[in-house]
């Protein structure tokens, strides 16, 4: 996957992954509303599972709002979307972080949709959560992965993050100490 260099405004990248497609990958918008119902729809079961963690047939457009819309103070959204005005691109992946109210930690969650997989945009994006929150002086970051989930273990594991256990069945926690690593 090669990045492009030229002027982009902040947290914005234009890629070209592996397969020759274009991709830009940038904070969401609320103009992604409407593409990230889309999205959804082509989702397989499995992928929705993995990413919420349990069942979910429609994404409404009251949640497509809310994750087009995050809260600047406490949230950072990044989209993998075709180059096109927001509203138009299609969008490949996307990877969220809250921050948990009170502490200075913040939960993850990331979703490389099949068509674009395995072509280093789930690393690069992770990567890019962990630098915003570097930015903001969190303390951790974490994010809970079905303890089937190879491929999301692995990029976790490959990134420096650690396993717990959880109380959660069926789930591992996966932490990244983010105090040794300004
Ligand atoms: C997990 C996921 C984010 C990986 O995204 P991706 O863009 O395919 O990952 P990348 O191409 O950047 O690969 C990065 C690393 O992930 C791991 N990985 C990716 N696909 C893998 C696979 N099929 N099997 C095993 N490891 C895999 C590898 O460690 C890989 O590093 P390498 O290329 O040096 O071997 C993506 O598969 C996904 O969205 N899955 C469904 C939703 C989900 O599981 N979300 C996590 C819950 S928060």
């Amino acid at each position: 996957m090669a990045p492009l260099r030229n002027q982009m405004p902040p947290w914005h990248e234009h890629v070209v992954l592996a397969n020759g497609r274009d991709v830009l990958i940038r904070p969401i918008r609320p103009a992604d509303a409407g593409p990230l119902r889309a999205s959804f729809a082509l989702l397989t079961p499995e992928e929705v599972r993995q990413r919420f963690l349990h069942t979910l047939t429609e994404m409404t457009e009251e949640m497509a709002h809310k994750l087009a819309n995050p809260d600047p103070r406490s949230e950072f959204a990044l989209v993998a979307a075709e180059p096109l005005p927001p509203g138009e691109a299609l969008l490949g992946a996307v990877a969220r972080l809250a921050i948990e109210p009170g502490t200075r930690h913040a939960e993850f969650a990331i979703l490389v949709s099949r068509y674009v997989a395995g072509m280093g945009l789930g690393r690069r994006m992770m990567g890019r959560l962990v630098r915003w929150a570097k930015t903001k002086r969190l303390e951790r970051l974490h994010g809970d992965v079905l303890d089937g989930n190879q491929p999301m273990l692995a990029l976790a594991h490959a990134l420096g993050f650690t396993r717990e256990h959880g109380d959660s069945p069926g789930l591992v926690r996966v932490t990244l100490d983010l105090r040794q690593r300004r």
